[in-house]
């Protein structure tokens, strides 16, 4: 019996015979040769029929095989250097070949269909090579974000999905019925991630995060993944500094180990090879002064328009993208105003209209990936925080319980999967990035 292998592994075995188990993915039929894409989940694999090396049976079994029919198949393994899409250039020529289903008119052919026809096809879209390819980096994404914070002293502690209060603003808050009181769904698990950083230093939450965001943007899902770290004794330099490491290391990961996935996404990687510390700091002002000098040198009205900004709000996307055009690398901006940011930010000491916040903002137009600041450690402060932010007590007390006893500075940041994983992959809608995306008008499939 042939030994079953992975395609990601087929390298190890030229010469040898081998079992593939998967699915069609594409069929050339040159009369007495067939050629049969394979994918397995792991890659994809060249199989060659040669009518004169299998039986008739094997040969008119493999012309029955349409898009999507499931195989198992037999084969030696061979080096050949054509072999489209194979690490190192390997194929199967196919001894044996059993068909466990022939797919009946399987909806997504190889050919343009419409974003919504894709979005309601989603649960077959996601088999498709580029989809697959996302998917692939998103995962190695995710394994770069665990493994970068286990070592470096950040413990993962998971914060509720249900929780009674808002943390990023009441406008986008999911309510649920919790047996008779109300009950939100979270929008950051950061206000757990302070309690928890008073038993262990530095610690992490990541899971699903929500937010009934009503805008239809590439930018926005109502349900998104978030990494969250945090950290006592730690101001909003260290902070910068954290993140720079952490980002770079992400990114430096996903060039190393899905280079293959990046090349079929058709990424530019030279981008991505600058992402290394140091990473170029701008305060809020210095960014609205650069704003000022790019509207006035454009002669585009719609672009002035939309880079309208005052003192006091916060970047829209069009900032975003504009400013993060003039950077090489990702780009800290540093110093938000206070009214712009969420109720618990420390103030800039002396200029209390301006927080110790920080966004990083992707290069290439990418715009925020993260967002963080050093949090209020004042019990007082925080109090009066609240009421000007129009937030119940009652549901904060215990988060003001933790400035009451052994108050420290320290900091945090969120990091959006689906952002990072857009910029990496280089797509222009975060909808690709994640297997089943929640929208403003998408809750199927
Ligand atoms: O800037 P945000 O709202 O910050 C927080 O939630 C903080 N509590 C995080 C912290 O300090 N622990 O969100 C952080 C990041 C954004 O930079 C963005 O990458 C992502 O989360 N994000 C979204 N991603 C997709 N869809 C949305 N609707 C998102 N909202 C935020
Ligand atoms: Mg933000």
């Amino acid at each position: 019996m042939p030994k079953i292998i992975r395609i990601q592994d087929i390298a190890q075995h030229v010469g040898e015979e081998v079992t593939l188990q998967g699915w069609l993915y594409h069929r050339t039929d040159k009369g007495k040769l067939q050629f049969l894409r394979v994918r397995d989940g792991t890659g994809y694999a060249q199989c060659v029929v040669f009518k004169k090396d299998v039986s008739p049976e094997v040969f008119e079994a493999a012309r029955s095989l349409t898009q999507e029919s499931s195989l198992i198949v037999t084969g030696t393994v061979r080096q050949d250097a054509r072999a489209p899409g194979l690490p190192g250039g390997h194929e199967l020529s196919v001894t044996g070949l059993q068909v466990l289903q022939v797919a009946q008119d399987y909806p997504i052919q190889p050919k343009e269909h419409g974003v919504e026809f894709l979005m309601d096809h989603r649960h077959l879209w996601i088999r498709s090579q580029r989809q697959w390819a996302v998917l692939r980096v998103r995962a190695t994404v995710i394994r770069a974000i665990r493994d970068w914070l286990d070592d470096h002293g950040f413990v993962n502690l998971d914060t509720p999905i249900l929780t009674p209060a808002a943390c990023e603003g009441t406008t986008t808050l999911f309510e649920t019925d919790y047996f008779g009181t109300p009950a939100y769904l979270a929008q950051s698990g950061q206000l757990y991630n302070e309690a928890n950083i008073y038993a262990f230093g530095r610690v992490y939450c990541f899971g699903p995060t929500f937010r009934a965001e009503k805008s239809k943007t590439r930018r926005h899902l109502t349900e998104f993944w978030m990494v969250e770290p945090e950290a006592a004794f730690c101001d909003l330099d260290q902070l910068m500094e954290i993140e720079e490491q952490f980002v770079s290391y992400i990114v430096q990961t996903c060039l190393r180990e899905r280079a293959q996935e990046l090349a079929l996404l058709g990424r530019d990687t030279g981008h991505l090879e600058k992402v290394v510390p140091p990473f170029p700091r701008i305060s809020y002002d210095e960014a609205l002064e650069m704003l000022g000098e790019i509207r006035e040198q454009t002669d585009d009205e719609e672009l002035k328009g939309l880079l309208e900004i005052e003192w006091g709000e916060d970047f829209g996307s069009p900032h975003e993208t504009e400013l993060t055009k003039r950077f090489e690398k990702p780009v800290f901006v540093y110093g938000y105003p206070t009214r712009a940011k969420a109720f618990y930010m420390e103030p800039w000491p002396g200029r209390p209209e301006v927080s110790k916040s920080v966004d990083l903002l992707a290069p290439e137009g990418y715009g925020e990936i993260i967002g963080g600041s050093e949090r209020i450690s004042d019990p007082d402060l925080l109090l009066e925080r609240l009421r000007e932010w129009g937030l119940p007590r009652e549901a904060f007390e215990w988060y003001i319980d933790l400035r009451r006893y052994g108050s420290v500075p320290h900091s945090g940041f969120g990091l959006g999967i689906e952002r990072t994983v857009t910029w990496i992959c280089g797509l222009d809608h975060l909808r690709e990035t994640i297997p089943f995306p929640r929208m403003l008008k998408r809750v199927y499939p």
